[in-house]
This record gives structure tokens, sequence and C-alpha cells, in this order.
């Protein structure tokens, strides 16, 4: 049994010091794909060694591709080519990670073997039917359960034909499984988002030599092309570095520095929205790493103010929210957050989670089907929250300890280690008062 961590985040009062949080999770997990199915030797430094981004090293893998690492957040792919990899020997377990099935599913479509992806009961229950579906329109062959769920049986050796797909929803991850599927189809594979989101896929086929067309909102790929192995570097990632920037934010007279994060501007929703509250937010050493954009980033201490989040943010922030959140319940007056329903899909119902967490710290919240209202107060009761398995939802109530009166128990805090390993001892490194039990 995994999931028997539980944190008790004594109240404190301040946050400070100069950090660099783990690499870049979206990133980590196109290094090993991308740099698999590359000619050629891929090094990558700054690989997050957390569990999801583990579970796609893992389960290239397991279809016979030599990856040496990660050490220190050093790995080395030796690339197979795209029709290099071979049929895993048993179904792969993607543990906690959807971007890995979601994203898996596209490039093992194209594959000449079959290949059954499962996981743990939280991506067991998650919808996949928005990737099974459009592939299926290119050809593929997927079954899922009844209920659109993992397990998912990919059946190799479908001849795939390159489709015009306008997403439904605004989803990296769709939009990736679609265009990794497009390396393997005939004709050109294209694909519209209804907003923008995430574009490490496209940013890093560009880096390894493979021709993405971009035209606003749509991205197209043809078969034929092939990838070259590259070097990466990856950032930090801004998911991570959130939990400090609102901790800061929300302490007093705290003032925390984070190094080398990556701003890509499909990922800077949550700067962008603790600017309108009132945070106190500097951005310095601006520099292009690796086709991405890196910077360090500087948060003080501000009194925030409650605001109607703009819906153009959401895609932009959306693994931030449990985050916001805990800022919008310390910001004077009512945030409210709507066009996010997407919240309730992921490792956990997060609009439900967090509402019923922040009930029980005192805190007005009032989830609706695609939001949040929430009305700030001057701190949080303590109290026992329960994280559901969720990394971030646990991490989010483990910040509330800025503000807090009383301890806040969190319970089932295992799954941090999918996305931050070391989140406590880094925290506790810079103020944050968590005792960890098991
Ligand atoms: C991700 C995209 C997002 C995000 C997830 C990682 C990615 O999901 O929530 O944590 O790496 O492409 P959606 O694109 O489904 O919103």
């Amino acid at each position: 049994m995994k999931n028997n961590i539980q944190y008790i985040a004594h109240p404190c009062k301040q946050i400070s010091g100069h950090i660099r949080v783990p690499g870049d999770k979206s990133i980590s997990h196109r290094s090993i794909m991308l740099g698999s199915i590359a000619e050629g030797v891929t090094r990558v430094s700054g690989f997050l060694e957390g569990d999801d981004a583990l579970a796609t090293l893992e389960a290239f893998r397991a279809m016979g591709v030599q990856i040496d690492g990660p050490e220190q957040g050093e790995v080395t792919i030796h690339g197979v080519g795209l029709h290099g990899l071979e049929k895993p020997a048993n179904p792969l377990d993607l543990g906690n990670s959807g971007t890995s099935m979601r994203l898996l599913s596209g490039l093992l479509c194209g594959q000449p073997f079959d290949v059954e992806m499962g996981g743990d009961s939280s991506l067991s229950s998650r919808p996949m039917r928005r990737v099974t579906e459009p592939l299926a329109k290119m050809g593929a062959n997927i079954e899922t359960t009844q209920e659109g769920t993992p397990p998912l049986k990919v059946k190799g050796g479908s001849a795939l034909n390159g489709i015009e797909y306008e997403m439904p929803v605004a989803s990296a991850q769709v939009k990736s499984s679609i265009l990794l599927a497009g390396l393997y189809a005939t004709g050109k594979t294209c694909v519209t988002e209804p907003a923008p989101t995430r574009d490490h896929t496209e940013r890093m086929l560009l880096g390894f030599g493979y021709p993405v067309e971009r035209m606003g909102a749509t991205a197209c790929v043809e078969a034929g092309g092939k990838l070259t192995a590259t070097t990466i570097d990856i950032p930090a990632d801004i998911s991570s570095a959130t939990f400090f920037m609102i901790a800061a934010a929300i302490g007093k007279e705290s003032e925390i520095h984070l190094l080398h994060v990556g701003i890509n501007e499909t990922r800077i929703g949550i700067i962008n929205i603790l600017r309108l509250m009132g945070a106190d937010i500097a951005i310095s050493n601006e520099k292009v790493v690796g086709g991405e954009p890196v910077a360090d980033i500087c948060v003080r201490s501000s009194q925030l103010r409650g605001i109607d989040i703009p819906t153009d943010q959401v895609p932009l922030a959306i693994d931030e929210f449990p985050a916001i959140f805990i800022a919008a319940a310390c910001a004077r007056g009512e945030t409210r957050l709507r066009g996010a329903e997407e919240l309730r899909v992921k490792e956990s119902d997060r609009i439900q989670v967090m509402a019923d967490g922040l009930k029980i710290l005192g805190v007005d919240a009032r989830p609706t089907e695609d939001g949040m209202i929430i009305n700030g107060r001057d701190g949080f009761e303590g109290g026992e929250v329960e994280s559901h398995g969720d990394h971030r939802i646990a991490m989010s109530f483990a910040i509330a300890s800025l503000r807090a009166k009383a301890p806040i128990t969190i319970n089932n805090c295992a799954n941090v280690a999918t996305s931050f390993p070391g989140f406590d001892s880094l925290a506790n490194s810079c103020g944050l008062e968590i005792k960890v039990t098991h």
C-alpha cells in the first residue's frame, strides 16, 4: 500500500530562500518519448525524478530502449528511431500518470505490435475517449472499458491516416497524442485547439529537427521525417514553483527566489492570475534554453485581492488551481473561477476535493459545476483534510499552514512524489514545518 503518508503542516509565518524546484514534468515525459524514437544518443539534464516521468521512462525501457540514469537529473537515451520500438513483455504500468497514457496512446497506435496500458485507481477512472476517439478516426484500434477508462488495449499494425481535428477541449495531452500518431500516418495531421495549451511537444519536435507547421491555433505534422538526437536542459517546473510562489505571497514578510523556472507563455497563467490578485512578482535573468524560455522568479508577501479569474487564463494555469484556491482564501474579497470543468477529471475532482478541505479549514468555498467561488478570510483554522491521493491537493493544503491558526493534517500524500519528490524537505528548508508520518 503506497498511499500511507500523512503530512502535519504546523502553523508557520514566513518563507524565504533561493531554491530550484525539480524539473518540468511535461517536458520530462516528452524528452523520454522523443529521445526514444530519435536516431542517436540524446542527453537530458534537469530530468524530473518523480514517479510520473519515471513511469514513462520505464515504459520505454520495457519497449527495448536503452536509457541510462536518471542520475541527479541526467538521463542518456539511446534512441531506436521511429520504427525501432519493441513489443513489451508485459502490460505497461503508468501509475498515476495521465500524460504518459494519453501521449503513449498516440505514439503506440502507430507501432506494429499490441500493447496494454494500465495504472493506479486514479488513472483507471480518468477519461480516455478524448484521445481514443480522434485516434480511431485516424484508423487506430484502441479498446477502453465501457466507461471509456483504462486499461487501454492498443492493437498494433493499423494503417493510420492523417486527420484535421478540432479539439472540443483545450488539452495539450490530446493535441500531443494526435501529433505523435501523425508521425506514423499517411498525409498531414492537423490539430486545432479551442484555446492555447502548453506547446512543449511542438517545440521539442522542432528541437529534434522534425518539421511542425504552426499557424495560429493549428499545429500540423506529416510522416516521413526523422528525429535526430539532441541535448535537452529541462527547466524547473513552474507548476511546482507555484506552491512556493503562493506560500511567499500569503506568508508574512516572505521573499522567495525560484531559480531557472520554465516560463513558456503557455504555462504562465499562474503569474498572470497572481499579478491580477495583487501579488508582488519580479522576473529576472530571462533566457531561452533549448527552445524553452526560463527565468528566475522572486515573490514577496502582499495583501492579495479577490478577482474574477479570466477564463482565457484557465488552460494556462490548469494544474495550478488547487494552490490558487489557497491564495484566494487569503485574499480580500471574493474570487470566482469559471470555465474550469476540466478540474473535475484531473488526478482527483479538484473542485470538490478542494472545496471540501477548504470548508474544513473554515473557508467559505462554494463549488460550482465549472469552478469555485471563494470568500477570502484572515487565515485558516486547523483541521484534517483529505488529498485523495492527489499530489497537488496535498501540497496546496501544506502551504496553507503559512496562514493557519492550528496544525493542518493532510491524508494520503504519497503521490506528492509523482511530481515533486523532496517537497517536504525543500519546503521545510524555506520555513515551513511539515512533519511527515508513515
Ligand atoms: C499536461 C497537460 C495538462 C496538465 C497535465 C500535463 C501535458 O493536461 O493538466 O498535468 O504534459 O501535456 P490537459 O492537457 O489534459 O489539460
